[in-house]
């Protein structure tokens, strides 16, 4: 692999299966890093054949002689992370991979996921706002605090003194929130003290410095991989905003939630399916709420790994892909899943956009006038074989070779990977 940093960034609205590229490429990297998102992330890591589903942990720790980040830009649960450490097997310690979590991340409390279930379910009892479906991991109230400037981050956890302060400032405003918005009992003090100074016990070993930990990996001529969370339509500012996550998932989240300029990025790569998928409200301009999204939700097994949920399905849209394109910057596309498209008597993909009557392919930044979208549909031949044994481009049936072809025409962007099946090995590599 020629590229020492790169970054891997969802180019739809998440679940694009990332897990699958980053299996293939954690193989080649020695630092894997996570910027941004919390537990709401599932990332499937498929090593020897066995499954294992990481919410927080990068996808690395089950690779030999690797250092893991979890950078500054991610909310950290502590509960989940120090239950996925527990499950580690093999250990971290017996394969020589080291983790290091940013002291600078933030911390989500149980209050975070509390304040999460009441507001979502608030809104959803409201004629004025729309629920988002969030995940409830507490990821929304978390990174609410931290740009508040009364977060607790991971160092705070180990200093007894400085957790008291800040913990004293959040109880007094949450318990306000609880009880004047929520009639909900207070928090105790106490309780939650204990709590978060036992976690920090056990994750202090692993507390470190994200930024030198990358750069002096970089200065020993060692391969980087920021793996991204969630996807570009969700990110926080260039998602479909208010239904999206609170974080940056674009590829410029990479930068400043894993401490490195750049200047120093070699490549980014977009992970997008060969359709389209949601999990959670908000606009989704191809979903296809009929027979077509039955069939691919079955046939793609799309139920979300962190909450089992039922995903939206849809034909590809090209207009928000060429809008992750331009957003990340990306140089190359994975295209996963595209043996889902076998067997159905035509594909589409949806080129352009018909808003209040009006042509365009530009994708809008308004939830609302999303929501008024008309997918313009270009039509397709499917292909009938089973696909799941090409290994070659030139395997592939002319129908195939036509739909990867347009989606590099329209894009301008090739296509390095293709994904013909569920299994590690079901997967075509052009120059990847
Ligand atoms: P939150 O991140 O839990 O606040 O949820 C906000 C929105 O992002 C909801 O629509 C979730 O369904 C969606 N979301 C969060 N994480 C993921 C993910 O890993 N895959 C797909 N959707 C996600």
């Amino acid at each position: 692999m020629k590229n020492g940093v790169q970054a891997l960034i969802g180019a739809q609205w998440g679940d694009e299966g990332k897990g699958r590229v980053v299996d293939v490429l954690a193989r080649e990297v020695d630092v894997v890093v996570r910027y941004q998102g919390g537990a709401n992330a599932g990332h499937t890591v498929i090593v020897e054949g066995k499954k294992h589903v990481f919410h927080l942990l990068p996808s690395g720790m089950l690779y030999p002689n690797r250092v893991c980040v979890i950078g500054n830009g991610v909310v950290l649960d502590p509960e989940q992370l120090i239950a996925e450490i527990k499950g580690l097997d093999p250990s971290p310690e017996d394969i020589g991979t080291k983790l290091v979590v940013s002291g600078s991340a933030h911390i989500v409390m149980p209050y975070h996921k509390k304040l999460d279930a009441l507001s979502e379910s608030s809104r959803k009892g409201s004629s004025n706002a729309r629920a988002i479906g969030t995940t409830g991991r507490g990821i929304g109230p978390c990174y609410v605090d931290k740009y508040n400037r009364i977060g607790i981050r991971a160092e705070d956890i180990v200093d007894e003194r400085q957790l008291a302060d800040k913990l004293r400032i959040n109880i007094e405003e949450k318990n306000l929130i609880l009880d004047k918005l929520y009639g909900e009992q207070p928090l105790d003090f106490d309780e939650l003290y204990e709590k978060a100074l036992s976690w920090g016990r056990f994750i202090k070993p692993y507390l470190g410095d994200s930024s030198l930990e990358i750069d002096s990996a970089l200065r020993a001529g060692k391969k980087v991989l920021f793996e991204g969370a969630q996807g570009t339509l969700l990110d926080v500012d260039h998602g479909t905003y208010p239904f999206v996550t609170s974080s940056s998932c674009v590829s410029g989240g990479c930068c400043t939630g894993g401490t490195l300029g750049p200047g120093r990025f070699d490549r980014v790569i977009g992970v997008t399916k060969a359709y389209c998928t949601r999990v959670g409200e908000g606009p989704f301009p191809t979903e296809d709420k009929g027979d077509i999204g039955e069939r691919l939700r079955q046939s793609g097994a799309e139920f979300g790994a962190t909450t089992g949920r039922p995903r939206r399905c849809g034909w590809l849209d090209m207009v928000g892909l060429n809008y992750a394109v331009r957003v990340n910057g990306l140089g190359v596309i994975a295209l996963t899943k595209l043996d889902v498209l076998s067997g159905l008597d035509e594909l589409k993909v949806c080129t352009s956009y018909e808003i209040d009557g009006e042509g365009t392919d530009r994708f809008p930044s308004s939830a609302a006038v999303l929501d008024r979208v008309k997918p313009v549909y270009e039509t397709f031949k499917s292909w009938k074989d089973d696909i799941s044994k090409c290994r070659s481009f030139g395997d592939l049936p002319s129908e195939a070779r036509d739909y990867v072809k347009f989606i590099e025409d329209k894009t301008g962007v090739r296509v390095g990977l293709i994904g013909v099946g569920p299994g590690r090995e079901d997967t075509i590599f052009v120059d990847f």
